[in-house]
């Protein structure tokens, strides 16, 4: 059995994590790899409904996710996870426990993802609307140390995630193939 491993992806909201979680996933599939996708908006649908955006709350989800990750991971499927995790200390906590863990740091700017706007949140954030929004009246502890770190600023998803593929390939987690 291909061994798994946990893909973790960290940033702000509309950083670009469920779009290159979704690329990422899509090459490694068809590199015959077995994929599931843990995104933090589809988590908080099903795993995690209910919580909120305390820090409490949002430890809370981020354990479980890392708990399914764990299990999936281990059992040779690649978990790619796509949530904000703004807390270092909680991300560290989950590391320790995944076998296999690789950290992504997304680390388009507050301004981009603001000017992106892709949900309408960031404008409801700045006008005081959104109580604890993350990059605007919540705190993000961006990675010390990630294995990945990537900005997608001026270049298009694609070649975000196949920058990531070729790292993963650079790490030894997978196999080293030619990009479609
Ligand atoms: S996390 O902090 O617990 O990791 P998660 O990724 O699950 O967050 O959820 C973030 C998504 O919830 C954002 O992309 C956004 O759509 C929505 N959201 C709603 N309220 C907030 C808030 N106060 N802070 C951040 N995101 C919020």
């Amino acid at each position: 059995m291909t061994e798994g491993f946990t893909l973790w992806f960290t940033g702000l909201s509309g950083a670009g994590k469920s779009t290159l979680a979704g690329l990422v996933a899509a090459e490694l599939r068809r590199r015959g790899q077995r994929v599931e996708i843990l995104d933090g908006d589809e988590v908080r649908e099903h795993l995690s409904r209910g919580l909120g955006f305390s820090k409490a709350d949002r430890d809370t989800n981020i354990r479980r996710i890392g708990y399914v990750a764990k299990l999936l991971s281990r059992n040779g499927t690649v978990a790619i996870t796509a949530a904000i995790s703004p807390y270092r200390e909680t991300r560290d906590e989950v590391r320790r426990q995944v076998q296999r863990f690789v950290e992504v740091y997304v680390s388009t700017p507050v301004e981009e993802c603001a000017s992106r706007d892709v949900k309408g949140l960031y404008a409801r954030a700045l006008a005081g609307e959104v109580p604890h929004f993350t990059g605007v009246s919540d705190p993000y502890e961006p990675p010390l140390d990630p294995e990945i770190t990537v900005s997608t600023l001026g270049e298009p998803p694609e070649t975000t995630a196949a920058r990531i593929i070729a790292r993963l390939e650079e790490l030894g987690y997978v196999a080293a193939g030619v990009l479609s």
